[in-house]
């Protein structure tokens, strides 16, 4: 049965892609003041967009706001309220570190983005198609939000896409992504059947059967959901000196980053291009998404059982254990931070750079968290011992990648870390509804 999404009550950031090239921002406020910061929200209000505004922006621009626990509470929400919100929201994502495996240089204790309950508490994110539009759409959040009593800017994180239209590993990125019951259109091949609408947005059923809710007035979770928000530094001169290292040529460097990613750096998968890239294939929608692992490659040598892609979305090819794949997707937003690393260059410039995640879910336990402690940084579910996913797994463990081959896989050793993480957060993205509710009602 077809599901009607309530587009115009949504964020758009939920159902929507941002544009390519895009320019985005980040600004984090703390709450001085609970009815100072409501009248400051009441402001910004008609100028934040829906799913159904995201086609035709205003102003070119996009405007979403999200709050942490400790937001939610400092705007007077009532602790019984605040008390039926999912754990992993509550205790905020720093206090996960031991499952999430931020650990060493990963440790929140290093962690530059405000987090955590003194850390930041509503946060404004802006996506643009060009620096200006974002420059002038920042300037209206900026005025709404920053220009009065109640709320203090502590953080602000500039993100846009490299000049490569890469991350900074150098691999095209936002190709796959799952197809949601609702969105309108078809899905495309490799997307796989739709997924239930409250996997990614409260108010809907979801893959167990059941309506994913929040706690409180339905006014304030319906259409809302949650965002896992992680800062990743990427270490870009270790991961080209680890290339280098384990191929004499260009072609094999490129060969060992595509076993790692599961696709060429191209966005070419490797599943339709086992030996050589074919970059013609990646602008085809029809094709650069559509495979499985399941018939044509159980055992991995085509596509690595450990790499990136296949750890992340294990896609058909879990159907034979007890894991249901479905329940442990989550929608992605991967935005590039800093400056390139010139070509070629094989030392670290100590320059931060890397990418920052926002996945979209709506049980951050079973989606987010999941993927991330036991697929990323575990190998149990594909018989890979502690082993992680060689390009963003932890290290503390194992630090080697088995690449299945005939006549003999190859083993490839000493993966140093090439990502640590630098800041984290779960917050909530309530709807259009829940935003008005929230800077009237709560509390009051
Ligand atoms: C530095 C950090 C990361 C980088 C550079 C990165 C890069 C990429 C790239 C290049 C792709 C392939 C393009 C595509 O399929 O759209 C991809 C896919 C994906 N990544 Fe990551 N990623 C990072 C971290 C993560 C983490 C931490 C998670 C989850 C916890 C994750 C989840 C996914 C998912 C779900 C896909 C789609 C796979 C598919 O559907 O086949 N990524 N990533």
């Amino acid at each position: 049965m077809s599901v009607a999404l309530d587009l115009a009550d949504i964020q758009g950031t939920v159902l929507r892609n941002r544009p390519m090239p895009y320019f985005g921002a980040y600004l984090l406020f703390r709450v001085d003041d609970a009815d100072g910061a409501k009248a400051l929200i009441r402001r910004l209000i008609p100028h934040v967009d829906s799913a159904q505004d995201w086609d035709d922006p205003a102003d070119e621009a996009w405007i979403n706001i999200v709050f942490t626990c400790e937001g939610l509470r400092r705007l007077g929400l009532a602790e019984d309220i605040v008390e039926g919100f999912p754990i992993e929201f509550r205790q905020g994502m720093a206090a996960r570190k031991a499952y999430l495996g931020d650990v060493g240089a990963s440790d929140p204790e290093h962690w530059d983005m405000p987090h955590g309950r003194v850390g930041f508490h509503v946060g404004l994110f802006v996506m643009a198609p060009s620096q200006a539009a974002r420059d002038d759409k920042l300037a209206i959040g900026h005025a709404a939000l920053g220009a009065g009593h109640g709320l203090t800017l502590v953080g602000r994180l500039d993100v846009g896409v490299p000049p490569t239209l890469r991350e900074h590993f150098g691999f095209a990125d936002g190709i796959s992504r799952p197809f949601i019951e609702g969105e309108g259109g078809s899905p495309l091949p490799g997307q796989g059947a739709p997924m239930k609408a409250g996997e990614f947005v409260l108010g809907y059923e979801n893959e167990l059967g059941v309506l994913a809710t929040g706690p409180g007035p339905e006014v304030l979770w319906r259409n809302g959901t949650y965002i896992a928000i992680r800062k990743i530094r990427q270490d870009v001169a270790a991961f080209r000196a680890f290339l280098r290292a384990n191929g004499q040529t260009r072609e094999e460097q490129e060969f060992v980053a595509a076993k790692m990613m599961g696709r060429w750096r191209s966005g070419c998968p490797l599943a339709l291009a086992p030996t050589a890239d074919d970059p013609s294939l990646v602008p085809d929608k029809q094709r650069n998404n559509a495979f499985g692992y399941y018939d044509d490659d159980p055992d991995g040598r085509i596509t690595p059982v450990g790499c990136h892609i296949r750890r992340v979305n294990p896609r058909d090819a879990l159907k034979d254990s007890i894991t249901d794949a479905r329940l442990h997707r989550v929608l992605r937003r991967g935005s590039a931070y800093g400056p390139l690393l010139p070509e070629d260059v094989l030392d670290d410039d100590g320059v931060d750079r890397g990418i920052v995640l926002a996945m979209i879910n709506a049980n951050p336990g079973r989606q987010f968290e999941f993927v991330q402690a036991q697929w990323v940084n575990d190998g149990d579910f594909i018989s890979q011992g502690s082993r992680s996913d060689p390009i963003v797994g932890r290290r503390d463990r194992a630090d080697d990648f088995l690449v299945p081959a005939r006549p003999v896989r190859r083993r490839l050793t000493g993966l140093p870390d090439f990502t640590v993480t630098r800041g984290g957060e779960h917050v909530f993205l309530p709807s259009l509804t829940g935003l008005r509710w929230l800077a009237r009602a709560a509390g009051s």
